[in-house]
């Protein structure tokens, strides 16, 4: 797709690869719009990148996105692109009953039940624009998951298999449909982990590098964009099933492997 004189929404653009797909679409000349929860974060943002335009918004609740919507083509009728990155990633022991049924499914709110509605609420629109896409960031631990973060390992699963299916259901629209397979990468998501026994700091991609591949998958239309370790986890999870989930098991067993 053309990657200059697009205008961008990002979910969750104040860090991580939000904040690195942001510089880089705006240093290639697009209008780029981003959200976030937390306003300061929002704020420290623009002051660093005062192109950039921020609207602050939680994507993990229905209501908030009609909002988000109702903002966005009023103030940027050309809105053509769509990426979907806002996520939330917790260790969590099933074991631990003082999670309650509310929160227990957080992440399926925001990772999953997020692009989802986002698309639901913007589909319309974006089949309008010029060069349309959209853009979901699922993970390699959609395809093997990673038993210490259940949640999720399911959200980021349903979300993979949500966007093969859209981009089935798009395929006579001009819309194109891209997933983002991405690896671990050091992130503020990945801090929690840092000294988890079994977790390997040294298997953490940067930001930037992901962000690179991305932008050449985006340019060559490569629907299914799987850099570093996600091609890796997206491999094995067909080769060798049993021995990557083994793998992947050992990160926090300590903590919730319990009779
Ligand atoms: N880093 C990795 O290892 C890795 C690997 C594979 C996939 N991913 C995926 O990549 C995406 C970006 O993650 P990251 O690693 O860049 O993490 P990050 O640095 O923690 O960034 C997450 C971003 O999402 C925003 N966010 C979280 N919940 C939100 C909500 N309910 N509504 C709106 N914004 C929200 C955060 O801002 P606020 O907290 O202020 O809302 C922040 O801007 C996520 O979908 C993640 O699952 C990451």
């Amino acid at each position: 797709m053309n990657l200059d004189n697009n205008t961008i929404l990002i979910t969750g653009g104040t860090s991580g690869f939000g904040l690195e797909l942001t510089k880089r679409f705006i240093a290639l000349g697009n209008q780029v719009i981003i959200t976030g929860r937390n306003q300061a974060k929002l704020d420290e943002v623009k002051k660093q990148i005062p192109q950039v335009h921020t609207i602050k918004n939680d994507v993990g609740n229905a209501a908030s996105i009609i909002e988000l919507y109702e903002k966005v083509t009023t103030q940027f009728p050309k809105l053509n692109f769509l990426i979907n990155n806002a996520g939330e990633m917790r260790k969590m022991s099933l074991h631990d009953t003082s999670i309650g049924l509310d929160d227990i499914n957080r992440e399926i709110a925001i990772n999953l039940s997020g692009p989802i509605r986002m698309v639901q609420q913007f589909l319309p629109h974006l089949k309008k624009q010029l060069n349309p896409a959209i853009l979901n960031v699922s993970s390699g631990i959609a395809y093997v998951p990673s038993p210490y973060s259940p949640i999720y390992s399911a959200s980021k699963a349903g979300l993979h298999f949500y966007t093969v299916s859209l981009r089935v259901q798009l395929q006579k629209t001009k819309i194109k449909v891209f997933e983002l397979v991405a690896p671990a990468a050091s992130t503020p998501l990945n801090d929690q982990f840092v000294n988890v026994d079994g977790f390997n700091p040294k298997l953490l991609a940067t930001p930037e590098k992901i962000i690179d591949a991305t932008i050449k998958g985006l340019k060559k239309d490569s629907y299914e964009i799987a850099p570093g370790f996600g091609r890796i986890l997206r491999i094995m999870s067909r080769l060798a099933p049993k021995l990557i989930l083994k793998e992947m098991s050992k990160v926090g067993a300590n903590i919730y492997s319990q009779p």
